[in-house]
């Protein structure tokens, strides 16, 4: 109980990022007679297929938002909890790698190299994969300056996210905002002033 109280951070970011996997498990259909395969359900004679892409590349692209929140947040509030960020960065990988396996899925590996806005997920799938196994206190210490370097691709990952969700002509505006407005708190000379001005009123 005392870990849960002390971990209440990470406890709500893991829920809040889990939750929604059972409403996308019922939108397939395992089926394990000749061998294994996945259904996509039909709703009103609609493929949930549809849906699914909505709901996972949503989750992605609003996890690496909020990732990207945490040192501006860091900057305005004085609040830092590498184990909310950790939690952060799995639900970005997981929310992404999910969406990229029902692509896979549905419509074959290659198809992911037709389009312009698919190359562009996929880069920013492959950049998550290594973010996401050195998001951690060990590998801080091990890699030291060049885990910095290493995390400093998650801006890449942003943007290449962020143009493949204004390729396909779908909403993208306002994670632009949320991630340009948390850059601009990040330039040093706008940085140190809210840092000396909110120690001094504390
Ligand atoms: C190989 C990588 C990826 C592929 C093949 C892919 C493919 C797709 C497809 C087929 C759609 C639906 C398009 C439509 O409805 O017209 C979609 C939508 C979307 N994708 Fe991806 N995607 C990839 C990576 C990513 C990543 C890394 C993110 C964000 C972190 C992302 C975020 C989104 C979002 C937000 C939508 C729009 C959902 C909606 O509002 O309907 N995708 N993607």
């Amino acid at each position: 109980m005392k870990a849960i109280r002390r971990n209440y951070g990470w406890v709500i970011v893991t829920l809040l990022a889990s939750l929604p996997l059972i409403i996308v498990a019922n939108m397939v259909e395992m089926n394990f007679t000749n061998g294994f395969s996945i259904d996509f359900v039909e709703v009103d004679g609609v493929s949930s297929l549809g849906m699914l892409y909505h709901v996972t590349g949503e989750f992605a692209i609003r996890w690496m938002t909020a990732v990207l929140t945490c040192t501006p947040f860091f900057i305005l509030f004085g609040v830092n909890n590498l184990f909310v960020r950790q939690a952060m960065g799995i639900a970005t990988a997981v929310w992404s790698l999910l969406h990229f396996i029902i692509f896979i899925w549905a419509e074959g590996l290659a198809e992911t190299f037709t389009q312009v806005n698919y190359i562009a997920g996929f880069i920013a799938v492959l950049i998550l994969i290594p973010l996401l196994m050195t998001s951690n206190r060990k590998s801080m210490n091990w890699l030291k300056s060049t885990w910095k370097k290493l995390q400093s691709f998650a801006y890449l990952a942003v943007f290449l996210s962020l143009l493949h969700v204004a390729l396909l002509d779908k909403t993208w505006m306002i994670y632009a905002i949320v991630v340009g407005l948390g850059f601009l708190l990040r330039i040093p000379i706008i940085k140190n002033k809210i840092i000396a001005w909110r120690t001094k009123t504390r």
